[in-house]
């Protein structure tokens, strides 16, 4: 057992641990449950929901990169009536931060989602802006800082729990859309959404995803990550998840140091289901034998030339 403190807070939620699992690719916990206990786990992103039902987007809707993969999963997921009736109180039993993660068609959706889920008792609401905005001609709202406010300051009108934004990599400076967002009253900042990417098979000269683009991540966008929250902790005071590419402790330490109060793994778990749990315990080992008594003390501890 590691000497070392690794419990962590993030706008005010205790976790005992800084890893959590990222939204989309641990589903809401019930399949990786049959590896481990998720009380092992010091959160877990739900898979992103919608207000009604989703099928998701047309196959093929994942394929493999070097070092990453690109998904255009589409957010299949069962609304969220039906994830506070039937996966929530699953859930609740154990002891991890809950947070979950909302996609809208509109502010309004958003605001609609926000109150059912703070009154169904999550621990916290990440709010995914990387999605289209229907209203303003499909553009997604995290591209833009009057939008991604407007988004933001939705979500905090109707929760009564902290509300995280998700910022979209997609952007030419990611640190405008981190500003507006902290100016509207978001509590916490998670980072990074998947890159956008396309992949063509050169014998049918047809792109491999059905929606012909789709998201990367995994491996590859971990140097990216680690720029992006390293940007934002210095733009803002506001807590940070960090992710994008972690697969290792040293992985989850970088986007510590550069600003992040805690971490989420994503597509490790893919090829690994016990890749947040080893990410864990490498990062506590990393600590000790650094002489760190608490992993918290990693949060923006770099030193920059
Ligand atoms: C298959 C898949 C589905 C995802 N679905 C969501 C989602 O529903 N909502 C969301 O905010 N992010 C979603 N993401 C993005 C991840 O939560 C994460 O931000 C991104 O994959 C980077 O982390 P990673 O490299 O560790 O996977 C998804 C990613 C993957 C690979």
């Amino acid at each position: 057992m590691s000497k070392v403190d690794q419990s962590v807070v993030l706008a005010g939620v205790k976790m005992k641990n800084p890893v959590v699992v990222a939204s989309g690719t641990f589903g809401f916990g019930r399949e990786y449950g049959q590896f481990y206990n998720l009380n092992e786990l010091g959160g877990i992103c739900c898979k992103g929901l919608t207000l009604h039902r989703r099928e998701g987007n047309p196959s093929p809707r994942i394929a493999e990169t070097p070092m990453g993969i690109l998904n255009s999963v589409g957010l299949q997921n069962p609304g969220v009536d039906a994830f506070i009736a039937e996966e929530l109180p699953e859930l609740r039993t154990h002891d991890l931060a809950i947070i979950a993660n909302i996609s809208g068609n509109t502010p309004e959706e958003y605001g609609i989602m926000c109150e059912k889920l703070s009154a169904a008792g999550v621990d916290m609401i990440e709010v995914n802006i990387s999605c289209p905005n229907v209203k303003a001609g499909g553009l997604a709202y995290g591209t833009k800082p009057e939008l991604a406010a407007e988004v933001t300051r939705m979500a905090k009108a109707h929760s009564t729990v902290p509300v995280m934004v998700k910022l979209s990599p997609n952007v030419t400076d990611i640190t405008e859309i981190a500003r507006a967002v902290a100016d509207a009253g978001a509590d916490a900042l998670s980072l990074i959404n998947t890159l956008r990417g396309m992949r063509i098979d050169v014998n049918t000269h047809r792109p491999i995803l059905k929606m012909n683009t789709g998201g990367l991540s995994g491996p590859a966008v971990l140097p990216v990550a680690v720029r992006m929250v390293w940007e934002v902790a210095n733009a803002v005071d506001l807590p940070i998840l960090g992710m994008g590419g972690v697969a290792k402790g040293a992985d989850a330490a970088q986007l510590m140091l550069a600003g992040a109060s805690a971490v989420a793994v994503g597509t490790a778990c893919f090829a690994d289901p016990y890749a947040p749990v080893k990410v864990r315990d490498e990062l506590a080992a990393l600590a000790e034998m650094q002489g760190i008594s608490k992993v918290s003390d990693f949060t923006g501890a770099v030193k920059p030339w």
